[in-house]
């Protein structure tokens, strides 16, 4: 499969996934966790699809056009290993974290991918959803079947 192919099945998934997570948080309250903010692109989506959340995004830097930059208060700069523990005991319990996270290296993806879901479980309200590109072990998550279309690998869970 050419690169270009690879990202396009990449963002549709993405795409899919997100709509889908948007529709099963219909009756969850609370703000959207957006980990892995990068260029943009996935924040931009999640607050077309959901206008009325507050939505909080983590990175360690912004390299985010300015137009798809939120305002400081949804901006947590830093590793998430240290600032999704702190932010968790102050937003209150997200109805969904979408964690956007993965790199080439597989080995450290894995021991991230655990920390942020060790960090979740302290921040998610009941129902709430976890979509993310890399597999998650989250104590009590029930992982969900992918929405129709979706042609990358991707991970969803419901916080039970
Ligand atoms: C795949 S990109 C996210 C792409 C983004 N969702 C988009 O649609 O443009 C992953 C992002 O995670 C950030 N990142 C990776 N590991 C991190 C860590 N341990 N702490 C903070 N940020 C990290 C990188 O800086 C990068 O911007």
């Amino acid at each position: 499969m050419s690169r270009l192919t690879h990202m396009a099945e990449r963002l549709i998934t993405q795409g899919l996934c997100l709509d889908a997570a948007a529709r099963l948080i219909e009756g969850v309250a609370g703000p959207v966790l957006e980990i892995g903010l990068g260029k943009g692109r996935t924040y931009d989506h999640l607050r077309e699809l959901l206008p009325d959340r507050e939505i909080f995004t983590f990175d360690r830097d912004v390299h985010a056009p300015p137009a798809l930059v939120p305002d400081g208060a949804h901006l947590i700069l830093g590793d998430f290993r240290d600032t999704l523990p702190r932010v968790a005991a102050t937003i209150g319990a997200a109805a969904l974290a979408h964690a956007d996270i993965g790199s080439d290296d597989r080995a450290a993806d894995t021991e991230l991918a655990a920390a942020v879901a060790a960090s979740l479980a302290e921040c998610l309200a009941p129902g709430a959803i976890v979509a993310t590109d890399r597999a998650m072990d989250g104590e009590g998550w029930a992982a969900l079947d992918l929405p129709l279309g979706a042609r990358w690998p991707y991970f969803m869970y419901r916080v039970e």
